[in-house]
Formats: structure tokens, sequence, C-alpha cells
């Protein structure tokens, strides 16, 4: 689902903003929501865990991207990342690798804040020129 009108991001927008509240985020503060379509059309969503063991921390997205896996999804067509910060948060260079392994490279991922300010990236322009699975294929 490419170019996705302002509307039919909002089912992702409220699931984000829900995962957000239940962030664990004892150390940063930082609450952060994820919630992504399916390519059946399904929403799942993520949030941010962290660790006292502060290196083990998983972002919300990847967390929403694993939990979709547990479920068999494996495809996705957009992402939502929610948070309540006034500089939209863009996802991390660890996430943007993770989604790369599985939304197309013309998916949509936008960041939205509690002002309902938004922005959104394609999947390409978040990491150009992926490390993706097709690197793998007929290796030396
Ligand atoms: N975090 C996310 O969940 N997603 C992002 O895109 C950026 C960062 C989390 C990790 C950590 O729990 C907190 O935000 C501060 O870095």
């Amino acid at each position: 689902m490419s170019n996705q009108s302002f509307n039919d991001w909002q089912p992702l927008v409220e699931k984000a903003k829900q995962a957000s509240q239940n962030a664990y985020a004892p150390y940063s503060h930082f609450s952060v929501g994820a919630a992504a379509y399916t390519s059946t059309g399904k929403i799942i969503a993520g949030c941010n865990v962290e660790n006292a063991s502060f290196g083990l921390t998983v972002c919300a997205e990847r967390n929403c991207i694993g939990h979709a896996v547990v479920n068999g999804e494996q495809k996705f067509t957009s992402m939502v990342i929610y948070t309540e910060q006034t500089k939209l948060t863009p996802p991390c260079g660890a996430c943007r690798q993770v989604i790369a392994e599985f939304f197309e490279s013309s998916a949509q991922v936008m960041a939205v804040n509690h002002l309902d300010q938004r922005k959104i990236w394609s999947v390409f322009e978040l990491l150009p020129d992926a490390f993706t699975p097709q690197d793998l294929i007929n290796k030396d």
C-alpha cells in the first residue's frame, strides 16, 4: 500500500499510540510505540522494552516486527512510529536494517507525535542500498 492517505494512516496511529502506553522505559523515560500493516491487512504493534543491562533494550519497531513474525506475518506495507516528542522520532539504524528485511523499499514509514505532526519516509530513503536477503543469493 504505497502513498496512503491521511485517513489510511489513522488506525496505525491509534495502535502505535496505545502500544507506546505499554512501553517499558524506566531508564530513558522515552516511550515509543510502533504499529505496522501486514500484507494481509492486519495491524500488529510493539513498544520499546528496556533492560537494566541497557544494551539489551529492544526498540518498538523491532518488537513490532518480531511480534508479527511470531504470529505468522512476515510481509508489511507500512509502519507508524509514535512518540510524545516535539521532535519526531525516526527509526534508529538497527531498526532501519530490520525494516529493510521485511518491507519493500517503496513501503512507507511515518513518524507521528501527540501534536499530530507527521513525517513520512520510504524504506529506501531510510536505508539506501540496504544489505538484504538478495545479497546472500549466489554468494561465492
Ligand atoms: N527507541 C525506539 O523504541 N525506537 C526508536 O526509533 C528510537 C529509540 C527506544 C529505545 C530506548 O528504549 C529509548 O527509545 C531511548 O533510546
